[in-house]
């Protein structure tokens, strides 16, 4: 892939496509501005070379025409702040209306145009709607890494159109971070999966099993693996049509002398609400009527020695309900731990990064992620379309 910093922009049009989808509460403020203060050094470094930078995302998930709940208005209020300049906030993403609007930009100046999604050509990974925005632009930099795992037509498509394209700066430092954690890591590599379902990791569980040194899984989906080894989980919630998964990738590690630690006490309740007081039990005598809803102490204190052992740990899943405090403490336990460790520490997923968030320690770790579904996609070994696009037109 070529990097943006092998280009010069100097009075170039320069098409940004960046990941802006962020949370937004019901009067339509955003409530984690993480992923739009992440692609500020490239936003500042493109204004530092007087270019004209239009910016481009998709928020949520309007289904192809326009809805004002999934503005990227918002966003461009937030940029302002954070950029200190002026961002114009285009009512369109494509149009005679954007073209001229373009046209009237200073080196320097910055636009957002309104979300892709408004248009089916987006997900639709569509010729003509991403020969359209690539007709917007004298340079196309990906810096969307959230997305580039999804065969959209900002993302992929646009790179058989725009006259030249790169990588820009956080689509570079995420893939550098996962490849220094998961490709060329200093060993021993420890991966915690936690999460609410195997179901949803099958696949990265899978891939990573023939990578790392150790895996520790946590969550609901460490019940099934639980059951595969003939724990008696009450009401616990399980995937029994996994099982079998769980037990062949349990054999695998077995073969690969891949260590797997799994909870060996649990914080139990009959309900999640708020009410009902979690109740710590050892992992072989969970109540019949009880659910696991967090892991205990004592699976606190052994996960968190397997990382302290760790030259390198890779992060995807919450421990917990960590949501409700009652069974939040594995996880922020765990957090702790994860940022206390002198390894190369990466996490990511959305989940993940809320619970690092909360628990106030995400300076503590070496890179968190933007990406939820591409971080996800990494780990499973699947190339991102987005990435791919790019590394095709270098040949
Ligand atoms: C994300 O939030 O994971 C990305 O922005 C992708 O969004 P999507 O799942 O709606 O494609």
């Amino acid at each position: 892939m070529k990097s943006m910093k092998e280009l010069s922009f100097t009075g170039k049009k320069v098409l940004v496509r960046a990941d802006f989808n962020v949370p937004l509460d019901d009067d339509l403020k955003i409530t984690d501005d993480t992923r739009i203060r992440y692609v500020l050094p490239t936003i500042n470094y493109l204004v530092g070379k007087k270019a004209k930078i239009i910016l481009c995302s998709h928020l949520g998930r309007p289904k192809g025409k326009p809805d004002p709940a999934f503005s990227l208005k918002p966003v461009a209020g937030r940029l302002q702040a954070l950029l200190g300049q002026p961002v114009v906030m285009a009512a369109d993403c494509l149009g005679p209306a954007v073209v001229s609007a373009i046209e009237e930009m200073g080196d320097g100046d910055v636009m957002l145009l309104e979300n892709l999604r408004f248009h089916p050509g987006e997900a639709a990974n569509d010729d003509d709607f991403a020969k359209a925005l690539a007709d917007l632009c004298d340079i196309y930099i990906n810096d969307a890494f959230a997305v580039s795992h999804r065969a959209n037509a900002s993302v992929e498509a646009i790179v058989k159109f725009a006259p030249a394209c790169a990588a820009g700066l956080l689509l570079e430092k995420e893939l550098t971070a996962f490849n220094t954690a998961m490709e060329t890591p200093k060993r021993p590599l420890v991966a915690i999966i936690g999460g609410a379902k195997v179901s949803s990791k099958l696949k990265a569980l899978y891939s990573i099993v023939d990578k790392v040194d150790a895996l520790i899984i946590g969550g609901a989906m460490a019940n099934t693996f639980l059951l595969a080894r003939g724990y008696g989980l009450g009401r616990s919630k399980v995937e029994p049509e996994l099982i079998d998964d769980a037990r062949k990738i349990l054999a695998r590690a077995g073969e690969k002398n891949v260590e797997v630690y799994l909870p060996v006490d649990a914080v139990t309740a009959a309900s999640i609400d708020q009410q009902t007081p979690g109740r710590v039990v050892k992992i072989d005598a969970v109540p019949a009527e009880a659910m696991i809803l967090d892991i205990g102490p004592a699976t606190i204190g052994l996960f968190s020695r397997a990382v302290a052992g760790a030259a390198t740990v890779v992060w995807n899943g919450p421990m917990g309900i960590f949501e409700t405090p009652a069974f939040a403490d594995g996880t922020r336990g765990l957090a702790a731990a994860v940022a206390d460790s002198k390894a190369f520490t990466v996490a990511g997923g959305g989940d993940t990064v809320a619970a690092i968030n909360e628990a106030g320690v995400a300076d503590k770790l070496s890179y968190i992620s933007t990406g939820g579904g591409a971080f996800l996609a990494l780990m499973e070994g699947d190339p991102l379309p987005g990435v791919t696009a790019l590394e095709n037109s270098q040949k």
